[in-house]
């Protein structure tokens, strides 16, 4: 398990085992491959990040991994794996968010992405995002790194 605090100074525990935290946890964090690229969306407000957001009533959080992805991209999801899990003690509440891997078949078109203005195709994450206003602030702990890694060593990239 890992420990750090994230750009808002809030401490945050990340696990790559099986549910750490929560059985049912009402978030979800999906880092997407298509063609060879990462897949990102530009959200409206906090900028560039892996897709994702909250379980909805009725739900499983896997279902709003692939609902997200959909909403923010308009990315369908080939295959979706579990990879790990993040709690951040915020200063009102706790959450706990699942860490999804997704491949994508294909980017549909849409009218509107929802909080975001839609898809952003990346060969690479660029080291600087920590200092880079344009990306947001969930990609700017540890979270991203050591899930890239584990993304990259699961899958043999
Ligand atoms: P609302 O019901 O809409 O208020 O949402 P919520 O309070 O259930 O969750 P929200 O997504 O607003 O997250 C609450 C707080 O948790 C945020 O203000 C962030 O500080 C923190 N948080 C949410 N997602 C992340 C994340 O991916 N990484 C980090 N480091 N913090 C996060």
């Amino acid at each position: 398990m890992y420990r750090f605090i994230d750009y808002y100074h809030n401490e945050v525990q990340l696990s790559f085992e099986d549910h750490p935290f929560a059985a049912n946890p009402k978030h979800v964090w999906v880092v997407c491959r298509y063609e060879d690229k990462w897949l990102l969306t530009k959200h409206s407000d906090r900028g560039f990040e892996f897709p994702g957001g909250k379980v909805e009533l009725n739900e499983t959080a896997n279902e709003a991994a692939i609902r997200e992805v959909k909403e923010e991209t308009g990315g369908i999801v080939k295959t979706i794996e579990y990879i790990g899990q993040y709690k951040v003690m915020g200063k009102e509440k706790i959450i706990v968010k699942n860490i999804y891997y997704a491949t994508i078949s294909e980017l549909i078109e849409q009218e509107g992405y929802y909080e975001t203005y839609g898809p952003v195709l990346m060969e690479e994450i660029p080291e600087g995002v920590k200092k880079d206003r344009r990306y947001s602030f969930i990609m700017k702990d540890e979270v991203l790194k050591r899930s890239l890694k584990e993304v990259k060593k699961r899958f043999k990239m």
